[in-house]
Parts: C-alpha cells; sequence; structure tokens
C-alpha cells in the first residue's frame, strides 16, 4: 500500500500506541515493545488553491498554513510537521479535516498520532525501511519544536511501523524492527487515568540525567548493572538502573509471550512498573493504585503504567474475560492511506 498523498483527495489514517514495556529507554537507544492501537487519527483531504488549511472535528480551530502567528494546541503540530516537509519542497495546496478516536493528552501518542497524519496528508512518502525511519525522524523533530520536549523515537516509528496481531521490537539504536506476536487468547487493555502533557514536566530533567549517567559511564544501551558503582550521584545511579534493567526486561517479555509464560510476563511488567515508580520517578499515587487494583484482580497477567508518566494510562494484559475495566484494544498496522 502506498503510504503518502499522490492525488488529488484522499483519506489518511494514523494510529496511537500502547507500550507494553520499555519505557524511558528510547533516547538512549534501547529496546521498546510498543503496539500500534485500533484507536488514531484520520484526515481526509482534497486538493486547493492558496494556502493549505487543517480543520479539526474536535474543536472550531482552522490552521492555514501561510498564516501567523504559530497557532497553540493542535495546531502547533501541523505546523511544525508542514514547515519541515517545506524544507524538503514537500508543499501541496490542500484543505484538509482532522478527526481522531484518540483521547488527547491520555500517553497514547495522539500527538505522533497526529504528526504522521500531517505528514502523509501532504505527500511525505513511508513505503521503504529508509522512508519509514526518515519520516519518523521529521516527525520527532516536528515534536521537539511544537513542545520543547526532547522526546525519542518510539512514538513516531511505531505509529509507522506497526503491525496488526504484533506489538513490534524496536532497537533505538539500530531502528532494527522484530514483529512480536500478540498471542489470540490475551486481552490487552488499557486504563485512563488522568490527563497529562510532557511539556512542563520532569521529562527533559530525566532525559538530562540519563545523558549524565552516560557520561561517567557510557552508553546505556550496552552498559551492564556493575558499571553503577562509577556513579556517585545517588539520583543518577537510580535512573540508570532503571534503564539498564528495563532494556533486560523488554527481552525477558519478549521471550515469555514466546514461550506463552503469561505469569511471568506479567511478572516482568510489575517490575517494570516498580522501576518506574521508585527508579525513575515517573508514577503517580493514581497510576500506582490502578495498578495494584488491576493486578490484584483475577485473569490479570500484569499491569504497569505506559509510556512518558506523569499521569496518562496503564496497560494490562489480561485472559480474554477478565473482568477489567478500559479499552481492550487490538494491535493495528500503522499509518496508510485508506482505500
Ligand atoms: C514519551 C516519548 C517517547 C518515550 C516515552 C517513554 O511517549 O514521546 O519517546 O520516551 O515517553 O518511554
Amino acid at each position: 500500500m502506498s503510504k503518502g498523498n499522490t492525488s488529488a483527495k484522499g483519506t489518511v489514517w494514523a494510529p496511537g500506541r500502547v507500550n507494553l514495556i520499555g519505557d524511558h529507554t528510547d533516547y538512549t537507544g534501547g529496546l521498546v515493545l510498543p503496539m500500534a492501537i485500533d484507536l488514531g487519527t484520520t484526515i481526509t483531504w482534497h486538493a486547493t488553491t492558496g494556502s493549505s488549511r487543517f480543520f479539526s472535528e474536535i474543536d472550531d480551530v482552522v490552521v492555514d498554513l501561510d498564516a501567523t502567528p504559530i497557532p497553540l494546541h493542535w495546531g502547533k503540530y501541523v505546523h511544525a510537521v508542514a514547515h519541515l516537509l517545506k524544507n524538503q519542497y514537500i508543499d501541496p495546496k490542500i484543505s484538509a479535516t482532522i478527526s481522531s478516536t484518540l483521547p488527547i493528552g491520555s500517553g497514547l501518542s495522539s500527538s505522533a498520532s497526529l504528526e504522521i497524519a500531517v505528514a502523509l496528508s501532504l505527500g511525505a512518502k513511508a513505503d521503504t525501511r529508509e522512508e519509514i525511519i526518515a519520516l519518523a525522524q521529521l516527525c520527532q523533530r516536528a515534536e521537539h519544536a511544537a513542545t520543547g520536549v526532547p522526546c525519542g523515537i518510539m512514538d513516531q516509528l511505531i505509529v509507522l511501523a506497526g503491525q496488526s496481531e504484533h506489538a513490534l521490537l524496536i532497537d533505538c539504536a539500530t531502528f532494527e524492527m522484530t514483529p512480536v506476536h500478540i498471542p489470540s487468547d490475551l486481552k490487552v487493555v488499557v486504563q485512563f487515568i488522568t490527563h497529562r502533557t510532557l511539556a512542563g514536566s520532569a521529562y527533559s530533567d530525566r532525559v538530562a540525567q540519563c545523558t549524565s549517567a552516560q557520561q561517567t559511564i557510557g552508553p546505556l544501551n550496552r552498559a551492564r548493572v556493575e558499571d553503577l558503582v562509577a556513579l556517585d550521584d545517588p539520583v543518577i545511579k537510580k535512573r540508570a538502573l532503571h534503564v539498564i534493567s528495563e532494556n533486560s526486561r523488554v527481552k525477558d517479555f519478549c521471550s515469555a509471550l514466546a514461550s506463552r509464560d503469561f505469569n511471568l510476563a506479567g511478572s516482568i511488567m510489575a517490575d517494570s512498573h516498580y522501576s518506574l515508580r521508585n527508579n525513575f520517578d515517573v508514577s503517580t499515587p493514581e497510576m500506582d493504585a490502578a495498578v495494584f487494583a488491576a493486578s490484584s484482580t483475577s485473569g490479570v497477567y500484569g499491569a504497569r503504567m505506559t509510556g512518558g508518566g506523569f499521569g496518562g494510562c496503564i496497560v494490562i494484559i489480561a485472559e480474554k474475560d477478565a473482568p477489567v475495566d478500559g479499552w481492550v484494544v487490538q494491535a493495528s498496522d500503522g499509518a496508510g492511506l485508506v482505500e
């Protein structure tokens, strides 16, 4: 399927994502295991004359790409993506309508989903592996420009490269992407806990703390727990411990799923949550309580906070008929044109 806009009108869909395990590892070139989900952003467009305009069905805002100042809210993502594409001489004139089934500010990558959908509606290409990586990086730069948050590459990559029935094991240093089958007798449930935004959060501090650790013990994606003795600052040491141990947990979780040891997979999720809470300090009391409640429910194998933290969602893996509230999400294909 061709991914980008090559015609006078069309519709593009881009999923959101839930990360099964591997949080706060992507910006140090670590391992992540996100899954594209069946909630996402739709953009319908037609060619026009004059400047490109994006309308949203969520509110009354209209983004005119030739107008200044740059609008706040969702418009800043549209502007940032369009600006970077223009630098690559991709600048068709379209009139576009955006709609979304993703709850905004929930930590399910509504912004990455919007960025990718905008890029594809404007004609960016994402058919080959090289094009997918280049477009994910462009949209990551757009996210940095729009929010000032130095996010990693996970969200934009999974939105583009997701596969139905699979999560994707991504090595964020090499961009190697390996599909990991989600067994059909498992359900993945997302529970929305609180709204959050990473802008103004301590996300950037965490990135800086990891950079600081790397200055002493080298790249965290190659460091071992034994290397931590070289770190004097107890906070930096905890941050590095989280990243090193989380990279191992991603591999162990994939092995547990492959061998259908769902109880083991669940206990690895519990370890991940514990580390994100105690070593990385990105959970909240509400998320901790929700993880605890879900984990104590019969038929649930495991639960953890998911994404950047400071609010957002938790993810649960459970037996099909386990009595858990939330959105039961299906692993979906990545973004593309809708026939
Ligand atoms: C946010 C960022 C990602 C990643 C996660 C945490 O979603 O956009 O790049 O760092 O937080 O795993």
